[in-house]
């Protein structure tokens, strides 16, 4: 499940540490809890998001090590991001997650519920115990902006005006505010200049909207095995994405299959092959490559080391995926 593990040698040591430490934040308070998080934290996942933090760590305290601050802030980006996916698996009805069951088809919704949340109420707590206010308000907006993803998500399944801007602003709040916020985060505690600050902000949100813009392209393309989650689930959800809005452009019949949310035998199947047979694929992986040049381009602006080279090969990765 890792990847090109090349990209995340300069902190391979500070990736061993934070995956011996986080299952035990989680604590032991309840052994259902704990058994949540063990199995989620057990079965890895690519561990994108911490990498980053600790690489922008290193890239941006280069006479120094690492403080133990920035190792706690990748711990704390990893169990924000895990908590978002335990109730994106109950909203999206999924029953495997990073090659394993999810935690509400061991659990049950309301366990998985519950655990999300303990975990949110978790990473806030060893938040604040940052001491950092400037990096506390970074981070609590990002578990705002993630509940408000989900919900606009929601009110917006199976409707084919759905513009790109909209669909890229749902993207922002699921996932590139996370990147966004905790790259930035990183910085503030290497005290770089808000102008650097601003630069590791938006390589995080653009990185994170190609790397999502990727994940939805997967969604159509993927194998289940491969991506450890289900594939194909978008669409029948009525969660419409960039492949499907740009094919929306081409193929006038998408409409009504979409409106009619799939209702009759075959319509699903129909809406596929129009997909496939539209440049909306295509079109995706353009918009996806686009943003992250964008993120490539904030990043070049740190100074030259062995991290910022890995930073800006994450943006080769995240597009590397779809082939
Ligand atoms: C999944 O993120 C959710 C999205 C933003 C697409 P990842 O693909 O990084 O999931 P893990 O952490 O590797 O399981
Ligand atoms: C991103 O959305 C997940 C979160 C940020 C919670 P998706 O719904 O595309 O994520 P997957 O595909 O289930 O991993
Ligand atoms: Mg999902
Ligand atoms: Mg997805």
């Amino acid at each position: 499940m890792t990847p090109a593990t090349s990209l995340f040698t300069p902190v391979e040591a500070d990736l061993q540490i934070l995956a011996d430490n986080l299952t035990q934040l989680v604590g032991n308070r309840h052994p259902i809890l704990y058994a949540a998080a063990e199995h989620l934290f057990g079965a890895g996942g690519k561990r994108l998001r911490p990498a980053i933090v600790l690489l922008i760590s290193r890239a941006t305290m280069l006479e120094q090590d690492i403080t133990p601050r920035h190792r706690r802030l990748a711990e704390i980006t990893e169990m924000i991001h895990t908590a978002s996916l335990v109730h994106d698996d109950v909203v999206d009805e999924s029953n495997v997650r990073r090659g394993v069951p999810t935690v509400h088809s061991l659990f049950g919704n309301r366990i998985a519920v519950l655990a999300g949340d303990f975990l949110f109420a978790q990473s806030s707590w060893y938040l604040a115990n940052l001491d950092n206010l400037d990096v506390v308000k970074l981070l609590s907006e990002v578990i705002m902006d993630l509940a408000a993803g989900e919900i606009q998500q929601g009110l917006n399944r199976f409707d084919t005006n759905l513009s790109t801007g909209t669909y890229l602003k749902k993207s922002y709040y699921k996932t590139a505010s996370l990147i966004a916020n905790s790259s930035k985060a990183a910085g503030l505690l290497s005290e770089v200049s808000p102008e650097s600050a601003e630069n590791l902000y938006n390589y995080g949100k653009h990185l994170g909207l190609a790397f999502q813009i990727v994940d939805d392209i997967l969604d159509f393309t993927g194998s289940t095995d491969v991506l450890g989650k289900p594939a194909g689930s978008d669409l029948k959800s009525g969660n419409l994405t960039a492949p499907v809005l740009f094919a929306l452009e081409e193929q006038p019949y998408l409409e009504v299959l979409i409106e009619r949310e799939f209702a009759q035998a075959g319509d699903l199947d129909q809406a596929l092959g129009l997909i496939s047979d539209s440049q909306g694929i295509q079109r995706a992986r353009e918009l996806a490559a686009h943003h992250a040049k964008l993120a490539a381009d904030h990043i070049a602006t740190l100074e030259s080391s062995e991290s910022r080279q890995a930073l800006i090969n994450m943006t080769d990765y995240v597009l590397s995926r779809l082939f």
